[in-house]
């Protein structure tokens, strides 16, 4: 694998963990593309980091995701890195019938129709570069699942399952699949959600979580499970029920 000079585009790259991971890729030499929804939050981002180029693309959107295939090839011939990273996290109470259906929905569209969306259009482009590599931000939710945030966790699962099955077959093609499952990263993700119910989980920052994916990925892993991830991954095997009680002491939302 080669770790720069490599077009990368990073979904959801404005903020948290896309940005972070953009900084390190652009660090190594890499030209790095970021796309998002809200075009000044892009344009902040580039006002203070010139060098990445920014895209404003809606990654549950048909017709934002061809017209960026079109705008990256014109621009840059193509991409060699896709890193599926854009994804939001709802808490929800299942046990409450005025849920909003159609924002658990739209969690399943990002989080896990996204990327799919993304590599079926781009697929034509990374089997036309000699590295290619798919990286797909699951989470360490998705060997435990969160009981305040269903759908987000069956989303990570699935992301999860996902890409087990797609390695092997785009091996042939020579992708390259690669999946970090980030433990807790301060990010905005959590803007709205009341954490302090979660007293006992310490996040780490976006910047620490780059510096550890960056270590294992230049080191070829294919699983790339930093901090608190590499236990659940250990205990859903050993002890799949305590390790559940341990991350649920309080399974409804309170607010
Ligand atoms: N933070 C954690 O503790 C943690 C742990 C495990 C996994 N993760 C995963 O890490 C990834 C990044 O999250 P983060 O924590 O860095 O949160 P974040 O800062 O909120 O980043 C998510 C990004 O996705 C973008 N996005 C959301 N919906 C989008 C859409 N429809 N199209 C395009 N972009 C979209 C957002 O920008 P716009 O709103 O401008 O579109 C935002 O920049 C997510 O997949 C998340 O599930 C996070």
């Amino acid at each position: 694998m080669n770790n720069s000079k490599q077009k990368v585009l990073i979904t959801g790259g404005g903020s948290g963990i896309g940005l972070a991971l953009a900084q390190k890729f652009l660090q190594h030499g890499n030209t790095v593309i970021i796309t998002g929804r809200n075009l000044s939050k892009l344009e902040k981002v580039k006002a203070e980091t010139p060098d990445l180029h920014i895209y404003q693309s809606d990654v549950t959107k048909e017709e934002d995701v061809k017209k960026l295939i079109d705008q990256v090839q014109e621009e840059f011939g193509g991409i060699d890195v896709l890193v599926n990273n854009a994804g939001i996290m709802n808490l929800v109470d299942a046990g409450n019938e005025r849920n909003d259906l159609q924002k658990q929905f739209q969690e399943i569209e990002i989080n896990y129709h996204a990327p799919i969306r993304m590599l079926h259009h781009f697929l034509p482009q990374l089997k036309k570069s000699k590295h290619a590599v798919l990286i797909n931000v699951s989470s360490g939710l998705a060997y435990v699942p969160f009981a305040q945030a269903p759908v987000y966790s069956g989303t990570k699962s699935a992301l999860h399952f996902w890409t087990l099955g797609i390695r092997p077959q785009l091996k042939p093609h020579n992708i390259k699949v690669v999946e970090l499952f980030p433990p807790v990263v301060d990010t905005p993700i959590f803007d709205g959600i009341a954490m302090e119910e979660n007293k006992n989980i310490n996040p780490i920052s976006p910047e620490t979580l780059a510096d550890l994916f960056w270590k294992d990925f230049i080191k070829d892993k294919e699983e790339i499970t930093p901090g608190m991830s590499f236990q659940l991954k250990l205990m859903s095997r050993l002890a799949p029920k305590f390790i559940f009680k341990q991350l649920n002491k309080l399974p409804v939302p309170q607010k």
